[in-house]
C-alpha cells in the first residue's frame, strides 16, 4: 500500500481526489528511482570483465540522468500540491524495484537486470500518463511521456548490447 501523501497550499486547479492518486504514483515512481539511482552506482563500481571500461562509463551517464529525473519527479509532486516522499525509509517501503548485494558483475548479467528494471518503470509510467490524462492533468501527462521516451531509449540501447 502507497504510503498517503502530505497537501500543501499549492492548488493548480485539479481535482483534490485526482491529485491524490496521482501524486501517489508519483512518489512510487520516485521511490523506485532511488532503488535504481543506488543500484547503477553498484554495478559502476562492481561490473568487472571485457565490458569494464564501457560500462563503467555508460552507467555513470545513467545514474546522472536518473539524478535529474528524481528532481524533476519531486518537484511535479509538489506542483500538484502534495509533498514528494522524502527519506530513504519512505523510498524502501513504496519502491517496487529491488536493490542488489555488492559483489562482481559481468556485463550481461547486469544489464539484464537493468533491462528488466527500465521495462517496469515504462509500465509504470504508462500508467501514470493514463492516470494523469483520465483527470485532465496534462502537466503531469508531459513530464512522464518524456521520462518514458527516455526508457525506452535505454531498453533500445541494452537490447542492443545483449545482442
Ligand atoms: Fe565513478
Amino acid at each position: 500500500m502507497a504510503t498517503a501523501t502530505t497537501k500543501t497550499k499549492t492548488n493548480v486547479g485539479l481535482e483534490p481526489a485526482a491529485t491524490e492518486a496521482i501524486a501517489q504514483a508519483l512518489n512510487g515512481y520516485l521511490a523506485d528511482l532511488h532503488v535504481l539511482y543506488t543500484k547503477l552506482h553498484n554495478f559502476h563500481w562492481n561490473v568487472e570483465g571485457e565490458a569494464f571500461y564501457t560500462l563503467h562509463e555508460v552507467l555513470e551517464g545513467l545514474y546522472d540522468a536518473v539524478h535529474a529525473e528524481l528532481d524533476d519527479v519531486a518537484e511535479r509532486v509538489l506542483k500538484i500540491g502534495h509533498r514528494p516522499l522524502a527519506s530513504l525509509a519512505d523510498y524502501m517501503k513504496n519502491a517496487s524495484l529491488h536493490e542488489e548485494p555488492s559483489r562482481a558483475y559481468k556485463g550481461t548479467e547486469l544489464v539484464e537486470i537493468l533491462l528488466k528494471d527500465y521495462q517496469h518503470l515504462t509500465h509504470s509510467l504508462r500508467e501514470t500518463i493514463n492516470l494523469a490524462g483520465e483527470h485532465g492533468d496534462e502537466g503531469t501527462a508531459d513530464d512522464a511521456v518524456g521520462m518514458l521516451k527516455d526508457k525506452e531509449k535505454a531498453i533500445w540501447m541494452l537490447t542492443a548490447y545483449l545482442g
